[in-house]
């Protein structure tokens, strides 16, 4: 494929990400002690960039980090990395962790917090799934619930997503379909979930598992300006099965159409209309949504 190669900024400057190396003894790698966002750059800008730094802010609060200049560093630190890859349409990774430490999980024996930021391309689901709807395979892996691990962090602790997306495509399918503890729906591997329901737009609440998206709030405020009844509700896998459309939204992700759960054809037409009224208001509103980054902006 051709365009750049990928790109960080680590240690206080931007390079190949061929090149970067975090030290072994980081217990961001140990223990997955850390947070991390994943921004899109959509037509040249950042999306959402200082909802995303906010939430991370919040993240570094709860896990105690406090990485040097603050999110107010790491933004220019996003626009530099995303200068430098140069591409308009691109996915950015920002990570904290909480650096080298001592063996042993203590984050006392660790120093300073290890910033870098990633930007390269991103292509979660191939472009024809894109365009008809993907598959998704409910995972016998639950989502931790709020009292185990907030789903308001977005911590590096990925291992139940990456277990979950492997037994879905080892099963065939796309995308996993994660439940809560109590059996309802929490949300994707890495991205939320919407159902349409007698021409309401829903989707699973925090408290239910969901991470608070910043995608997913952008459509909660557009299908507001569209007339659509939208909002948070607890959903169970038969509400999906009944639903008119499901779909999934998400920074890597993207907007998503889904067009099976677990075998079973959903809703009638995929994408269906009120999943194309969002999408369409989403792109019309991208020029308001992303902070350029092109030089002398930003
Ligand atoms: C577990 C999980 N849920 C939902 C999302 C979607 O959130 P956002 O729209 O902020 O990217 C992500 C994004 O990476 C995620 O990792």
């Amino acid at each position: 494929m051709s365009g750049p190669t990928a790109k960080v900024w680590i240690d206080g400057a931007v390079i190949e990400a061929t090149e970067a190396r975090v030290p072994v003894t980081d217990h961001g790698l140990l223990y997955g002690d850390g947070v991390f966002e994943g921004i899109r750059i959509y037509r040249g800008g950042l999306f959402r960039l200082d909802r995303h730094l906010a939430r991370l802010e919040v993240g570094l609060k709860a896990l105690a980090l406090e990485p040097a200049g603050g999110v107010a560093a790491m933004r220019d630190i996003v626009l530099a990395t995303a200068r430098a890859y140069g591409e308009r349409e691109a996915y950015t990774r920002l990570v904290v962790t909480r650096g080298e430490g001592a063996l042993g999980v203590d984050p006392t024996t660790c120093g300073e917090p290890r910033v870098f930021c990633l930007v390269d391309r991103v292509a979660i689901y191939p472009e024809s799934r894109l365009r008809d709807g993907i598959d998704l395979a409910t995972s016998s892996f639950r989502r931790p619930s709020p009292d185990v691990l907030d789903p308001r962090v977005k911590s590096l602790n990925y291992l139940n997503n990456a277990l979950a997306k492997l037994e879905a495509r080892r099963a065939g399918a796309d995308e996993a379909l994660l439940l809560n503890a109590a059996g309802q729906v929490a949300e994707a591997s890495v991205a939320n979930l919407f159902a349409v329901c007698d021409g309401a737009l829903l989707t699973p609440s925090v408290s239910d598992g969901a991470l608070e998206g910043i995608t997913r709030g952008t459509l909660l405020e557009l299908a507001e300006g569209l007339g659509i009844s939208a909002g948070p509700r607890t959903l169970g896998r038969f509400d999906l099965l009944a639903a008119s459309e499901v779909f999934l939204s998400g920074s890597g992700a993207g907007l998503v159409p889904v067009r099976s759960l677990d075998g079973r054809a959903i809703g009638r037409e995929v994408p269906g209309p009120i999943f194309e009224r969002l999408r369409d208001a989403f792109h019309a509103a991208l020029p308001d949504l992303v902070i350029p980054f092109a030089e002398g902006s930003g």
